[in-house]
């Protein structure tokens, strides 16, 4: 429906939403990434906005239109995107963390391109970076912020795609974890997603599924529930 018939029931809220798919420099031309296309945090940008929210939309290497009415700070590493989304959650009643963010960057970044040498492998160096939704979780940059956390999961031997989401709830300790079933034309790239949303207890709040705006709906109002 169009955006004026939609029901206002984010108004007055303050939502930071973080997408896409951040990058690490390995040299001045080259980057470790990932293949997230943004389309999930875009599409709970435009549902917030819709619903009358404030949004800021946090865009890591994201090629698609900004969604009108909402605010976007384009970044690219992960320590750009920690920045950003920190600097606006400091005001924020929500911050939703839907963007992939590099677990590993290169330990050092070199200054001029990286050249062959001879038939050499190349050794590259990775640290971890930062959990940001586990730091957000943890500090509560605003009192009474709600925190959410994304999950793309596949099964394996060891575990479900829930008993992973369950495992991962209880790590991070945001207020809600939105599991998504990947893999198998699920997920990543596709319009369809097959979700499960969690608490902080990693009790299972909601599920959904469908098209990218259908979940980030039904994520909204798991938040007005919880907010
Ligand atoms: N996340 C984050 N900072 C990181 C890694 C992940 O804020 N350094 C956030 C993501 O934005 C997402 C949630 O944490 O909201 C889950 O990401 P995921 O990659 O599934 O979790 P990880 O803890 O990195 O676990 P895994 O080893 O399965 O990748
Ligand atoms: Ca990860």
């Amino acid at each position: 429906a169009p955006a004026e018939q939609r029901p206002q029931d984010l108004a007055g809220k303050h939502v930071v939403v973080s997408a896409g798919g951040t990058r690490e420099p390995l040299d001045p031309v080259r980057y470790l990434g990932n293949r997230s296309s943004g389309r999930q945090g875009y599409a709970l940008a435009r549902t917030a906005q819709a619903r009358g929210a404030h949004v800021t939309l946090v865009a890591a290497n994201v090629s698609l239109p900004a969604p009108d009415g909402v605010e976007v700070v384009p970044v690219e590493t992960t320590e750009q995107l920690r920045d950003a989304v920190r600097a606006a959650a400091k005001d924020a009643d929500v911050v939703v963390m839907a963007a992939a963010v590099a677990d590993f960057r290169p330990a050092t970044s070199a200054t001029s391109k990286i050249k062959k040498s001879g038939g050499d492998p190349l050794v590259l160096r990775l640290v971890q970076n930062p959990d940001i939704l586990a730091e957000l979780a943890a500090e509560r940059l605003r009192p009474g912020q709600l925190v959410v956390g994304f999950a793309a999961e596949t099964g394996d031997d060891g575990a479900s795609v829930l008993e992973h989401g369950r495992a991962k709830a209880l790590r991070k300790r945001a207020d809600l974890l939105v599991v998504n079933a990947v893999g198998a034309g699920r997920g990543f790239g596709t319009a369809d997603n097959d979700v499960t949303i969690l608490d902080r207890d990693a009790q299972v709040v909601a599920t959904a599924s469908g098209s990218k705006d259908a979940v980030a709906d039904r994520v909204w109002d798991v938040v007005l529930a919880h907010v």
